[in-house]
């Protein structure tokens, strides 16, 4: 079965001049965002707390943060608290976390069951995965900063858990699907939707997942066995869990760190709930107890506990004893393309557009709306609304919709060729 298909929306990819990205400066200012039920706390590297902000998270899936380390912004999941409605987008500064912004919901797409969530600096546009509640379809979705322009990239199905992880410098999404078998396959493709490739992996059951655009590694938090049914046989005391490396080949995997976790029983099921997030080679990570953040390095597998149920120093009740972690993301300039050419600039999509890096070429593909195709780099209806019949002598157009005939010219001699081209919207001409 198909997993994924590529909306035929897709037509045009302008290949670019190479454009080698040289070594950039080291970043400043690497730090952390964690999300807990009750708040964000933006912390730096040892642990010490930059700001925090009260902010009520009621589903699980709320806490996809996405940041913008050139210009100093984070956005947030922001859901609504009627249930029911839309989610939005809301935004702030990374430094204090405290004046906030929001952006325009997207129409007719829904920002509440979300997988991952990257915003692309280099041509401002939003990636995001989420799922769609009533078909249980997962989406990939690129969106304008906001929201007035969005397509889907891609269109996935899966029976189980689903994890995405974007690596915006290198264009490339990845993400861990089931199949009908319940077997996990790890798969990467282009921010474009083009190239999908499943990348060799033994997954048990991955519970998250992070790439090194740096060191161009992924990551995977992951318990190594099944204890499917806990209420039918007895649970040992505790679980591993495991954090496991492997390159974007899908070679060289290796266990970088194992922690021994008591089993967390939410509800009276087994949840696992962790959280990783990497970048060079620093891995950041929430346990499955939800009150421990620690950063281990990918070098030798230190672990250094940077929350252990509290963040220090801090009184404050919510920090005082942090519990319900649900996520973090690491604030680093490293996380977004350096500033090279723009692609998309010189393309002239009329729509939407998604730089590219294909085998490291930069290049930038144009999206249409849906149910528009792509041609010459502006967006016409898919199918025509009109056929057009030529006779010897005349040239009529049929309204395929109402099936009316419509008389264009009459009186030709001998009409043997007809040529057909767009012009503005629906237009053609002989
Ligand atoms: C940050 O970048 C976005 C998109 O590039 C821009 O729209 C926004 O205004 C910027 N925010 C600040 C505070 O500069
Ligand atoms: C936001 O945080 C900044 C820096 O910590 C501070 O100067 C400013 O007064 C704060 N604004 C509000 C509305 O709390
Ligand atoms: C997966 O596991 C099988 C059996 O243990 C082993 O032969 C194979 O090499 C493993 N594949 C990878 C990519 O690790
Ligand atoms: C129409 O044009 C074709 C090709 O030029 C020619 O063979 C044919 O005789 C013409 N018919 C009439 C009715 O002029």
């Amino acid at each position: 079965m198909a997993l994924l298909t590529v909306l035929p929306a897709l037509l045009l990819l302008l290949l670019l001049s190479a454009s080698a990205s040289a070594a950039g400066p080291a970043p400043e200012g690497r730090s952390v965002i964690a999300v807990s039920e009750s708040g964000m706390m933006h912390l730096d590297t040892s642990g010490e707390l930059i700001a925090w902000r009260r902010q009520v998270s009621r589903r699980w899936n709320d806490w996809h943060v996405a940041t913008n380390p050139r210009n100093g912004t984070i956005c947030w999941v922001q859901a609504h608290d009627d249930n029911g409605e839309n989610a939005v987008l809301r935004c702030a500064l990374i430094a204090s976390l405290n004046d906030t912004w929001d952006l325009p919901q997207p129409p007719e797409i829904s920002l509440n069951w979300m997988d991952a969530l990257a915003f692309d600096w280099l041509n401002e546009n939003w990636h995001f995965t989420a799922k769609e509640l009533h078909s249980g379809l997962r989406f990939s979705y690129v969106c304008s900063y906001v929201f007035d322009r969005c397509v889907v990239v891609t269109e996935a199905f899966t029976y189980k858990e689903f994890y995405a992880a974007y690596d915006i410098p290198n264009r490339l999404l990845f993400q861990i699907a089931t199949d009908g078998s319940g077997r996990y396959k790890l798969q990467v493709l282009n921010l474009d939707g083009t190239g999908l490739r499943e990348l060799p992996t033994n997954l048990t059951y991955p519970t998250s997942l992070a790439v090194d655009p740096v060191q161009r590694h992924v990551y995977v938090l992951h318990r190594p066995k099944a204890h499917r049914r806990p209420s039918f046989r007895p649970l040992p005391p505790s679980i591993d869990f495991e954090i496991h490396q492997v390159n974007y080949d899908g070679e060289n995997a290796k266990m970088i760190a194992v922690r021994n976790e008591r089993w967390r029983i939410l509800d009276r099921r087994v949840k696992y709930l962790g959280s990783i997030d990497v970048i060079d080679g620093d891995i950041f990570v929430i346990w499955d107890d939800q009150t421990t953040v620690s950063s281990v390095s990918a070098s030798d597998g230190t672990v250094e506990d940077l929350v252990a149920g509290a963040v220090r120093r801090q009184a404050l009740p919510a920090l005082a004893n942090v519990e319900n972690l649900l996520g973090l993301r690491i604030v680093s300039p490293e996380t977004q393309p350096e500033q090279v050419q723009n692609a998309c600039e010189d393309a002239g999509c009329q729509h939407l557009c998604i730089p590219t890096a294909v085998n490291g070429i930069a290049g930038a593909t144009c999206f249409c709306p849906e149910g528009q195709d792509l041609a010459e780099l502006t967006c016409h209806k898919k199918y025509p609304a009109y056929a057009v019949v030529a006779g010897a002598d005349s040239l009529q157009a049929v309204d395929l919709q109402t099936e009316q005939v419509v008389e264009i010219l009459s009186g030709l001699n001998n009409v043997t060729d007809l040529e057909f081209f767009w012009a503005g919207d629906e237009e053609y001409l002989l």
